[in-house]
Order: C-alpha cells, then structure tokens, then sequence
C-alpha cells in the first residue's frame, strides 16, 4: 500500500506492507534513526514519537494508521536555526541522559507531557513517564530536567508575553 505523512514537516510517501510498524517506516524509510527499538513487548517508549501532538509508541502503530497524519521524532524538535529543544537543552544540562539510548522516546514523552500539564509535580512528572523505561539514570535527573523545561518554557512565554 501507499502511505502518505508528514515527518518533521516534510511529507514522506511510499510503498510499504500493510504489517509496517510506524517505527520502522521512520527507521528504514525515512532514514530517521533516532526513534530507537528496546524491546518487543510494548513496554520501553524507546520508540516513542508525536502523531498529531500526541505522544505514541511508534512499534504499537502500523505505518498505514498514521497515512496523512503529522508525525514529529527527535529529529524534528530544533528550532529553524537548529537550536534545540527547550526540553532537550534541559536533558543535556540536567544530564537526564548517559548513554542515550531511551534519550529520544523519554524526550517526546516530556514535551507530549508538558503540553498538556505545563507545570507539573515531581509526581505528575514520574506519572507521566511511566511508559518510558531507563536502564542508567535511576530517573532522578529526568525527572529534574523535565522539571527544569517547564520553569524555562514558562519564562519563556512570559518573556513573549511581556
Ligand atoms: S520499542 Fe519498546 S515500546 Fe516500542
Ligand atoms: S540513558 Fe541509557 S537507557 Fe536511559
């Protein structure tokens, strides 16, 4: 079948097998790597991406439900100029990462999380990551660094508002 989406704000088309997980659509297809696999149980957010704003796992999606739909990986979260995230900035000064490998699913989960709960609780920040497993932080630093983004996303609007 053809399947047609947005990835980063470019449109991706081509053929692939109705069985195609999105995650390996963004992989193999559009050559975007950094949407990782953990494991083959639904359970590490490793792969985790945004469909139309919302935080998905991307092995739990076929490639073809997300046919003209909006998707957004690691990738995609730089600014035009290329600086990064607000949330990512946070990651690397927080050091909500060491080897990375569940870096960009933990990152999309946070800022699916804090679109929809700007300013959350320590607690609320642990809810909110739950799907999204860690071998090396023991957390402690993610949940900082979410935490972080949202006081610096917050300044930041006021200081466009003001
Ligand atoms: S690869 Fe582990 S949840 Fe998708
Ligand atoms: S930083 Fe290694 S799995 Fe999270």
């Amino acid at each position: 079948m053809n399947v047609t989406m947005t990835v980063n704000g470019a449109e991706v088309a081509a053929e692939t097998e109705d069985r195609t997980l999105l995650v390996h659509f963004l992989r193999e297809t559009a050559g975007l790597t950094a949407t990782n696999v953990g494991c083959d149980t639904t359970s590490c957010g490793a792969c985790t991406v945004l469909l139309d704003g919302e935080s998905v796992k991307s092995c739990t999606v076929l490639a073809a439900q997300a046919d003209g739909h909006d998707v957004v990986t690691a990738e995609g979260l730089a600014g035009p100029a290329g600086q990064l995230h607000p949330v990512q900035l946070a990651f690397r000064r927080e050091h909500g990462l060491q080897c990375g490998f569940c870096t960009p699913g933990m990152v999309l989960a946070s800022v699916s999380l804090l679109r929809e709960n700007p300013k959350p609780t320590e607690e609320e920040v642990r809810m909110g990551l739950e799907g999204n497993l860690c071998r090396c932080t023991g957390y402690h630093n993610i949940v900082r660094a979410v935490l972080a983004a949202a006081d610096d996303m917050a300044a930041e609007s006021a200081e466009v508002t003001r």
